[in-house]
């Protein structure tokens, strides 16, 4: 069976809402698979002070366990247009799998989420994909087969990038249908690409 890796980081808990609707997408394609948070790094006393989610919905994964997928949809919320330390502190660890070239031929994406509309998906999804292209990875996006990209009657997250969100200044948007319909469309799209890779 293919097994794919919805692999992110969350604050606040709207990334953590697009990497259940990644997964449930990869699901219903008949995938095996595994939602997993990166550890937090912040210290418990910014942690408290910023209010960040606690009562996580899953378990934190280690880099060792990164070959064990045949696909890894990466996810994380903006931090000035980039991916967050959290995020990047976990593929820092990554070396030894680099090294020996474990992830070479895989298939990738990304999510994310920022604040405002214009806050830096785009950049946000670059940055999360370089980890993965320098590890030799395959990525995609969310492309125009999900037919919400074009649809300009609400504010919505997506774009041929990857699926996302939009949290609002102060967080109380969450993510909509559309958003996550974006998220279960890029999550099915990697598994049915996985699965062929693997074929
Ligand atoms: C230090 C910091 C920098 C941020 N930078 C941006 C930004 O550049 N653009 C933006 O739209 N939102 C920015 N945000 C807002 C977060 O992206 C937002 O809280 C996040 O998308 C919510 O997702 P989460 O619930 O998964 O944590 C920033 C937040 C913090 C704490």
């Amino acid at each position: 069976m293919t097994r794919i890796l919805v692999l992110y980081y969350s604050s606040y808990g709207h990334t953590e809402a697009m990497a259940d609707a990644v997964a449930q997408g990869a699901r219903d394609e008949g995938a095996e698979v595994t939602v997993a948070r990166v550890p937090e790094t912040a210290p418990d006393e910014i942690v408290e002070q910023a209010g960040f989610k606690t009562d996580h919905d899953h378990q934190t994964i280690e880099p060792e366990d990164l070959p064990d997928y045949d696909g890894i949809i990466v996810g994380s919320p903006t931090r000035y247009g980039r991916l967050t330390s959290q995020m990047a502190a976990f593929w820092d660890r990554t070396g030894p799998i680099w090294q020996e070239g474990k992830l070479v031929g895989k298939i990738g994406a990304s999510f994310t989420s920022t604040a405002s509309q214009h806050g830096g998906q785009e950049t946000t999804h670059a940055s999360l994909q370089n980890n993965l292209l320098h590890h030799g990875m395959i990525i995609t996006g969310l492309d125009y087969g999900y037919e919400k990209l074009v649809d300009l009657s609400e504010v919505a997250g997506g774009s041929p990038y990857g699926a996302s969100t939009i949290a609002g200044g102060d967080g109380s948007r969450q993510p909509s249908e559309t958003d996550l319909g974006g998220a279960r469309y890029l999550g099915a799209k990697v598994a049915r690409i996985a699965k062929k890779l693997a074929g």
